[in-house]
């Protein structure tokens, strides 16, 4: 009860920002945008569903080479079926959940001529069951923070992310109800586990993360966490039904959840990336709650996932 009421009091907090309400009231200060992206390589991952595929087809259509990656083949053949340029679209199948198949694709994307110039780090899953990869990490964990650490840090280590360019992580307004604690991020037994809070670890994980990329790399390239709002997706389908089908009217499309991510890689000249989640291309506080405040620090956060991901050889 006390929950229910609790997710109730987050629902009510955002809804006017996270909903098509915020992108409608937002969108009206925009100006218009239309670098063209011509020469540009874009890697995004999770590009077959959602968010993803609505940035993947954008950046093609607008002149990028995009590196799609995801897990199904055949939903990567299809994304590529109905891209602008086909010829401009490069299907990855591989899974973020294992690090080892995280490593391989880097290396993929490093022998290819050109840097990645901007890397999107979407995909983003929200278990209900404790589940372990089969190299032995929470399935969720190791999808939404572990993966993107060592596709981000092996690309950057090998010269592979253009130091003019943008990473992108998609976190979420979930972040909003979690303080960044090390010890609950890394919980690896099933015992009294609970996804919905696992899955706001990892997205305040991914603020910080991008913070400490810019203190790391000092801009070169810059990092930034973003929000899409509430969008319509597979997802959300799946993970959210009740708040699907309460929403449902008020949710944004996938082109809308999107925007911001694109904005954020192409937009001339580049954000200054130091703090904040951007969303509709604002830059939005990183607290709504004081209790969330005075959590581990972005570097401590590196430095364990680092060591994680080294465990695994
Ligand atoms: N939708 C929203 O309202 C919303 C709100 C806040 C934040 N977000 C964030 O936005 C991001 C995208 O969300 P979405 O709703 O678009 O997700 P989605 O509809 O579930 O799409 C997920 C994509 O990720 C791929 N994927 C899933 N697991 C993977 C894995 N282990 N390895 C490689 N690819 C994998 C899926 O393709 P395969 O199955 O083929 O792998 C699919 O292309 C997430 O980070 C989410 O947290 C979304």
């Amino acid at each position: 009860m006390i929950r229910a009421l609790a997710s109730l009091f987050f629902y009510a907090t955002f809804y006017s920002r996270f909903s098509a309400s915020g992108l409608e009231r937002r969108r009206r200060q925009w100006q218009p945008y239309t670098e063209d992206l011509t020469g540009q390589t874009w890697l995004i991952t999770g590009a077959s569903g959602g968010l993803g595929r609505a940035i993947a087809l954008a950046a093609n259509a607008r002149g990028a080479t995009v590196l799609a990656a995801a897990r199904s083949a055949d939903k990567l053949d299809v994304l590529r079926r109905e891209a602008t340029a086909p010829a401009r679209l490069v299907p990855l199948a591989f899974d973020l959940s294992l690090v080892r198949a995280v490593r391989a694709l880097a290396a993929e994307v490093a022998a290819r001529p050109a840097p990645v110039t901007v890397l999107v780090n979407n995909v983003g899953v929200l278990l209900n069951d404790f589940t372990r990869t089969g190299e032995g990490l929470e399935a969720s964990f190791a999808t939404n923070l572990l993966g993107h650490l060592v596709l981000t840090e092996a690309l950057r280590d090998a010269n592979a992310l253009d130091p003019a360019g943008a990473v992108v992580n998609m976190s979420s307004g979930g972040m909003y109800g979690a303080k960044l604690d090390l010890a609950a991020l890394t919980r690896a037994d099933a015992a009294g586990w609970d996804g919905m809070a696992a899955y706001a670890q990892h997205k305040r994980a991914q603020v910080e993360l991008a913070r400490a990329w810019n203190t790391a790399w000092k801009g070169a390239p810059k990092a930034y966490a973003m929000h899409p709002g509430w969008a319509d997706t597979e997802g959300v389908r799946t993970s959210l039904p009740w708040f699907r089908a309460a929403l449902k009217a008020r949710l944004r499309t996938t082109e809308q959840g999107a925007d911001t991510a694109l904005w954020l890689g192409t937009t001339r000249p580049p954000p200054d990336p130091e703090g904040g989640i951007w969303l509709d291309r604002v830059r939005d506080a990183e607290h709504e709650f004081g209790f969330t405040r005075g959590g581990a620090d972005a570097a401590s956060l590196r430095d364990l996932l680092r060591k994680t991901a080294a465990r695994i050889g």
